[in-house]
């Protein structure tokens, strides 16, 4: 079973990006399931129903959150109803949406499953903790079990990665926005990439415009941070090859796409 999962897609570049390269992916690697986190997508903060429905329209199975997954206040007039929008498992109990969602591929199941690290982010339940309760469940449906992490420091999503290696078929790493290369198949068979990295804006800083952020570093005041809707853009995406059976990963792969990696069909 392939997968292709695109990190996170920021604002109107983004998802262009997203309806000009994702089909083209498609074409190329043939995935039998593709996953695009969202979390980003209006406008660097959180997603629409429209834009969520866009992204099942181009050919993803699934949408991962992250930190922003309530920003934009529409989504809780959408998410109880959006079957394969998956939000952080660990946030707090009682919170709208859910953490795992089950995608079918012919007569196999694939568990993706959402969770968001805690350090330099908000206090949330323990990622590790619910990733045991989740993983247990899945595990008695389906060997098939992908996990976005999605965390700000590279030592936790790497404890991540250790810590469920031999039980899931992939950790990928979310949220901070820069393609990470250590992509590997850790010794249970599980793939791992700190971070898939960014969708959107290639001249901003994180996808963020960027006289704002550097201004914010030369004055230590607080700006106003927008997102750039044109210029330059990139893709960056993962593609994970698991065995039939059991699961395991065979081999994952980087994919970055911008002016000085051109996408080559
Ligand atoms: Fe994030």
């Amino acid at each position: 079973m392939n997968i292709l999962f695109v990190g996170d897609v920021v604002g109107s570049m983004g998802r262009d990006m997203i309806k000009e390269y994702v089909p083209k992916l498609k074409e190329k690697y043939r995935p039998q399931i593709t996953i695009i986190n969202g979390e980003n997508a209006a406008g660097g903060k959180g997603i629409t129903e429209k834009i969520y429905r866009g992204f099942l329209e181009t050919g993803a199975q699934a949408v991962t959150l992250g930190n922003h997954t309530w920003d934009n206040k529409e989504i809780f007039d959408f998410i109880d109803d959006a079957k394969y929008l998956v939000r952080p498992a660990n946030f707090p109990e009682g919170n709208p949406g859910k953490g795992i969602v089950y995608l079918k591929y012919n007569t196999e199941e694939i568990a993706i499953i959402s969770l968001q690290g805690r350090t330099f982010l908000p206090a949330i339940d323990c990622p590790f903790k619910k990733a045991d309760e989740l993983v247990q469940e899945a595990r008695k449906r389906t060997p098939f079990i992908f996990v976005d992490f999605h965390a700000e420091a590279t030592s936790e999503k790497q404890a991540m990665g250790w810590y469920l290696d031999g039980k899931v078929s992939a950790v990928v790493g979310t949220h901070t926005h820069v393609q990470t290369a250590d992509n590997r198949i850790l010794p249970g068979g599980t793939a791992f990439m700190s971070d898939v990295g960014m969708t959107g804006p290639y001249d901003g800083i994180l996808g963020v415009e960027r006289d704002a952020v550097i201004k914010r570093f030369l004055m230590s005041m607080p700006v106003r941070f927008e997102v750039p809707k044109e210029g330059r853009a990139q893709l960056s995406a993962v593609l994970i090859d698991l065995e039939n059976k059991t699961g395991k990963a065979k081999k994952i792969e980087r994919i970055l796409i911008n002016e000085d990696h051109p996408f080559y069909s």
